[in-house]
């Protein structure tokens, strides 16, 4: 999901290409490449693993590349290892398609067979690679260049932000786009494609936004856009009001912003290709049938935040496969001469697959015999090198320090593998299982629902963020929620937090609510909703200050008790999923009051992204 930028003019297209990707290096990146139309025909391509700075001196910052058209590509590896091989562009067999691709391509195993059936070999690991290979397929059937983009469209699934050079067409390049941004940039006398502003902003402010199916026929003097059936469509132009330090971060103030709002695509992007005609799939998997039914324990290991989402799962795979399930801390477990076996599963949970305290965990589990199987955001890290299986997010880069979209694709896969057992282990009635399958497809949509009315959450943080502790209680779900919605606000805020079970409360912390003592009370796990809503009576009796959070059909039962305007909701779910919604208003809720009181968003003092020591 990381960066695209195309340009056809007059000038060369290289420096323009590298400046271009430079532009998009927030967004995260592992390794980078650019291709230009040769003036003699053909096409130079040039990538490499890693940083900009070392395509810049391969191609002698874009000044070796002779073409004025051509495309450039920051790649956030989704399927293959961070390497030269798997970095873009993509060439097909016959040397004549060179490809970009932002987003993932569901289907590419099968693609990929049926060209080797065929005969074709293919050079890298990559989803993309099946997409110039099947462009070369059949423009060698003789279809014209468009018709095979469309023919290779249709026959694709999944997100896709597409650059495509072909050396018999030398005047122009293509694009093409469905589930992952790119516009169109004229300038004047040349024009341009990019992931976003950013990348293109330098040379031009007029641009247009292609729709989901379009294809765009770009050259320097004309760009000509068609709808997903092949009509010739007008795109509206729009001037773009930002400048570059502005739009750095697609216009948002802060990373952790964008990437609160980026929840529901990464969501979909790590749902979508591991539900197949109502099923949860995991074609990445080793473990079958066979491995789960001899299974005695599952141990979920990982730090902060990642240790939440195992806190969630730790219920959430108890209740769905019955098989007992433990989630440590990994500092603590490597010291805590775990009962650890060969019949043990132990989850590894890792943003940055980097963090040594869950390395350490993953290394003693794995001297005892465990088989690990670690979810991982980062493809190609020590912890997923290591693992015997490993699970991606597909939550792309992510910059601020305190996690969002990755913790709640962590906790889409891991919610998912439950569900996956359970299905192997015949745990789950059919209508149950079918019902956690549509809601899982349902929460991208459901979380953008939540995200499109912030001012609530805003206002209330308006009111709340001069308290100096505050309080975070819940039961079962709700309470493994409260630990990541504190540590949120602690790690950005700075303000003293703890979460508690609401059960707990009464037996010793209780005598710390006094008047005017901020709890925030989660009453979202609707099976202990009464329960919940006793706590909420325990703690007003006490002078605490409570904003609650439920689900929307709730929030009267609670209006009576809490002030309607400190009443947050979020769409009902299925019970198991319920956090997944729940944990973007406790974000924003964080995010909020750190602004209000003037925190360093991105970068929290003390902390790093990625915690590579002990
Ligand atoms: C979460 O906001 C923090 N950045 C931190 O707790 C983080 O979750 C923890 O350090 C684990 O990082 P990892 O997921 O990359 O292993
Ligand atoms: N899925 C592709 C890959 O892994 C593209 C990833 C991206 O969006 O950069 O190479």
């Amino acid at each position: 999901m990381c960066g695209i930028v195309g340009y056809a003019g007059s000038r060369q297209a290289g420096p323009i290409l590298l400046d271009g990707l430079a532009r998009l290096e927030y967004r995260g990146y592992d390794s980078a490449g650019v291709a230009v139309l040769s003036p003699g025909g053909g096409l130079c391509v040039k990538k490499t693993k890693g940083r900009l700075s070392a395509l810049n001196e391969l191609t002698d910052s874009g000044r070796a590349l002779d073409g004025v058209i051509g495309v450039g590509h920051t790649r956030w590896a989704t399927h293959g290892e961070p390497n030269d091989v798997n970095s873009h562009p993509h060439v097909g067999e016959n040397g004549r398609i060179a490809v970009v691709h932002n987003g993932i391509i569901e289907n590419y195993a099968e693609i990929k067979k049926f060209l080797r059936q065929k005969g074709l070999t293919f050079q890298s690991d990559t989803d993309t690679e099946v997409v110039a290979q099947l462009l070369e397929y059949y423009l060698s059937g003789g279809e014209d260049l468009i018709s095979a983009v469309y023919k290779v469209l249709h026959r694709i699934e999944g997100a896709y932000a597409l650059g495509i050079l072909c050396a018999d067409t030398p005047d122009s390049f293509v694009a093409a786009r469905k589930d992952a941004p790119l516009i169109i940039g004229y300038g004047g006398n040349c024009n341009f494609i990019a992931s976003d502003v950013t990348a293109i902003i330098k040379y031009t402010h007029e641009v247009s936004y292609m729709d989901d199916g379009e294809v765009a026929v770009v050259t320097k003097d004309s760009v000509e856009v068609y709808d997903a059936l092949r009509r010739r469509v007008e795109k509206p132009r729009h001037t773009v009001d930002w400048d570059v330090s502005d739009a750095e971060k697609g216009g948002y103030e802060h990373f952790m912003f964008k990437e609160i709002m980026e929840q529901p695509e990464a969501l979909r992007a790590t749902i979508y290709p591991r539900v197949k005609d109502g099923r949860v799939v995991f074609e990445e998997l080793k473990i079958g049938e066979e491995y789960i039914r001899k299974l005695k324990k599952i141990y979920i290991a990982a730090c902060g935040s990642s240790y939440h989402v195992g806190m969630i799962g730790k219920y959430n795979l108890e209740r769905l496969t019955r098989i007992p399930t433990e989630t440590v801390l990994a500092s603590e477990l490597r010291y805590s001469d775990p009962l650890i076996d060969k019949d043990t599963l132990v989850i590894v949970i890792s943003q940055s697959g980097e963090t040594l305290d869950s390395m350490a965990a993953l290394r003693e589990a794995k001297s005892r015999g465990a088989r690990i199987l670690s979810i991982v955001n980062v493809v190609g890290s020590s912890i997923a090198r290591e693992s015997d299986d490993v699970v991606y997010t597909h939550a792309g880069p992510e910059i601020a320090v305190a996690t969002t979209k990755a913790y709640s694709t962590q906790l889409a896969v891991l919610n998912m593998l439950g569900v996956y057992f359970a299905g192997l282990l015949g745990k789950m009635e059919p209508e149950q299982y079918d019902e956690i399958v549509a809601e899982l497809r349902l929460l991208p949509e459901k979380a953008a629902r939540v995200l499109a009315d912030t001012e609530r959450i805003k206002y209330l943080a308006s009111r709340c963020f001069n308290h100096e502790s505050v309080f975070y209680i819940g039961r079962n779900l709700d309470y493994a929620l409260g630990l990541e919605g504190s540590l949120k606000l602690k790690e950005i805020s700075y303000i003293h937090s703890e979460a508690y079970a609401a059960g707990e409360l009464k037996h010793g912390t209780i005598s710390l609510i006094e008047p005017g003592t901020l709890v925030v009370a989660l009453c979202t796990y609707l099976p202990l909703f009464d329960k919940a809503m006793s706590n909420v009576v325990e703690v007003i009796s006490r002078g605490a200050s409570v904003v609650a959070l439920t689900a929307e059909g709730r929030a009267g039962e609670l209006s009576g008790t809490v002030e309607p305007e400190n009443i947050l909701t979020v769409p009902e779910t299925h019970p198991v999923l319920e956090p997944s919604l729940g944990i973007i208003p406790l974000q924003l809720f964080a995010y909020y009051i750190a602004l209000q009181r003037g925190c360093d968003i991105d970068k929290p003092r003390n902390l790093a992204k990625s915690v590579t020591v002990e």
